[in-house]
This record gives structure tokens, sequence and C-alpha cells, in this order.
């Protein structure tokens, strides 16, 4: 998709870091937005910034996890402009947890949100796209979807399944011509408040009731070490910008940290001359 003036964009998790970061470089673009986030305040700040600042654009409060929700924000974009364009796929949770030990509860959350959004998301808004006639789907995977590394078992998963997602689907789509295209962004560290939000969402322990309540982060944890990694990170304007520029270029890799993939070419050289795997 080369020209994005009055196309309209759904970004999930457009409330905050790199979602927000993929809305103003759209909104700088001349697109109008849809933002849909979990989060209501985070999800009301990013809608008054935009319409402070002239762009066209509707918040929808959405749990990527449910598809009744991601069907009520496809019908809320269409009902206000008739038409999208471009969907990402960004909304994502991640904490470190291992693959032995982990609660079938929170494996659930994170495939829920990090797996079953995206595929909801390419479910409800694929024809909607492709009626228009040009457009663009990308998901946010992760440099953990390219690469599984020891500490983040269920992410990488969910990691690795957009990124299969996103090549099945790109690859589908080229070969019946269709008027569309994907990509996928496998961001490395960048300066968001993941670690923090993804505690706060964490569904309640076995036992506890109620809905998802705000839990305040252990410090010292690895959460907290995870966070003061991504604080060194790329910021997140910056992903926006690679985001729309890669649309434009019809480019399907968006990688942040391209050197990264250095520790892939290993892994696979592993592969292919002994059969065995990486530390990582
Ligand atoms: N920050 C990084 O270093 C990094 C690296 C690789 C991949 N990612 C991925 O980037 C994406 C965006 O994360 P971010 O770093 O901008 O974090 P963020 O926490 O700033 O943004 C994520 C947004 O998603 C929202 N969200 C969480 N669960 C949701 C749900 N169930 N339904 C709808 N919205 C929900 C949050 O409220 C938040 O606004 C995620 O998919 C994440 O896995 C981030």
């Amino acid at each position: 998709m080369k020209d994005f003036k009055d196309k309209v964009a759904v970004i999930t998790g457009g409330g905050s870091g790199i979602g927000l970061g993929m809305a103003r470089a759209f909104a700088h673009r001349g697109m109008k937005l849809v933002l849909a986030d979990l989060d209501k305040k985070a999800l009301a700040e990013a809608v008054k910034e935009f319409q402070d600042g002239g762009t066209e654009v509707v918040g929808q409060y959405c749990d990527v996890s449910k598809l009744e929700e991601i069907q009520a924000l496809a019908d809320c974009a269409m009902e206000t402009y008739s038409a999208v364009h471009v969907l990402c796929n960004n909304a994502g949770i991640g904490i470190p947890t291992s693959s032995m030990n982990i609660k079938l509860k929170d494996w659930k959350w994170i495939i829920d949100v990090d797996l079953w959004g995206p595929i909801y998301g390419v479910q409800v808004f694929l024809p909607l796209i492709e009626s228009q006639g040009e457009g663009h789907i990308n998901s946010t995977s992760s440099m953990a979807g390219l690469m599984a590394g020891r500490t983040m078992g269920a992410y990488n998963v969910a990691k690795h399944g957009v990124v299969a997602l996103m090549a099945s689907l790109e690859r589908e789509l080229r070969a019946r011509k269709s008027p569309i295209t994907a990509s996928v962004l496998c961001p490395g560290p960048i300066n968001t408040n993941i670690s923090r939000h993804s505690v706060e969402f964490r569904p309640p322990r076995e036992g506890a009731t109620g809905q998802i309540k705000p839990k305040v982060p252990k410090s010292g944890s690895a959460g907290d070490k995870i966070q003061a990694i991504l604080e060194q990170g790329m910021q997140p304007d910056e992903v926006g910008t690679l985001v729309a520029e890669a649309i434009e270029n019809e480019k399907f890799w968006i990688l942040t940290h391209p050197w990264w993939t250095k520790g892939i070419q290993k892994e696979l050289d592993a592969m292919r001359d002994d059969q065995t795997l990486t530390k990582g």
C-alpha cells in the first residue's frame, strides 16, 4: 500500500507503547485511526492526543482474546468510517515463565492474548480489508518468535505462532493474487511498559475472586529486570515509523534489531551440521 492519506487503520494495543507509536506514524501520513485497548485510561489519553492534533480517531475498549470483542471492533470501524485498510494485531503481554512450572491458567492467558488475538484479527478483518481492493495486515510478534530462549516459554510459543500465522497468510495472499499484503513485526527490546502492564493484567490466582485486578509488581523480580533492559531499548515511535515504511515498501519482515538474526543463523547452522540446539 503506497498511499495512506484518508485510509483507515485499526490498531490493537493502540493505547500505549508500540501500538501508540504506529498510530502516530499513520496519523503523520494522514490516516484515520481506530484504536483498541483493554486499558481504558491509556486509550482515552491516546484518543485525546490525536483529536487535539486534528486526526480523525475513535477509541474502542477491546479484549483481543475474545472473538466477540474483535467483531465489535470491526463493527465500530465500519460504522465510523465504512472501511478498513490496515489492521495491526499488536496488543500483547509477556511475563517470564518456566516451561516446566507455569500454571495452565497463565499458559492459557498468554496464548489467548498473544496468539488467539492475532488469529481472531485475521479471521474477522481479512474479508473487510480485501473488499477495499487494497490494504495490509501486520501482526506484532517478537525476536522471541524467531528463537526460543530459556525464560519466556509460553510467550515464545505464542510469538512463534504469530510468525507462522503471518508467513502462511502472506504466502496464501500472494498465491491467489490478493490485492492486500501482510507483514510481521519482530521487535527486540523496545522502551515500553509491557512488563508492568502484563503484571497488572495477569488473571487472578486459583482461589482468588473477582475480575482482573491491578497488582503492584514486586521490585527485584524477573519482570523488573526485563523492564530495566527494555528501558535501554528503541523508542516505540521509531518502531511505528519502521512499520509504516515496511507497509509502503512491501517488506514482510520488520526487524528493529536485524543484527540479532546472527543467533538464529547459528541455531540453523547447528541444526544442519550436528542436529544440536545452541545455548540460545
Ligand atoms: N517492548 C518490547 O520490548 C517488545 C519486544 C517484542 C515484542 N513486543 C510486542 O509488542 C506488542 C506491544 O507491546 P508494547 O511493548 O508496546 O507494550 P505496552 O504494554 O506498552 O502495549 C501493549 C498494549 O496492549 C494492551 N493490551 C494488553 N492486553 C490486551 C488485551 N487482552 N486486549 C487488548 N489490549 C491489550 C495494553 O493495555 C497496552 O496498551 C506486544 O505484542 C508485545 O509482545 C514488545
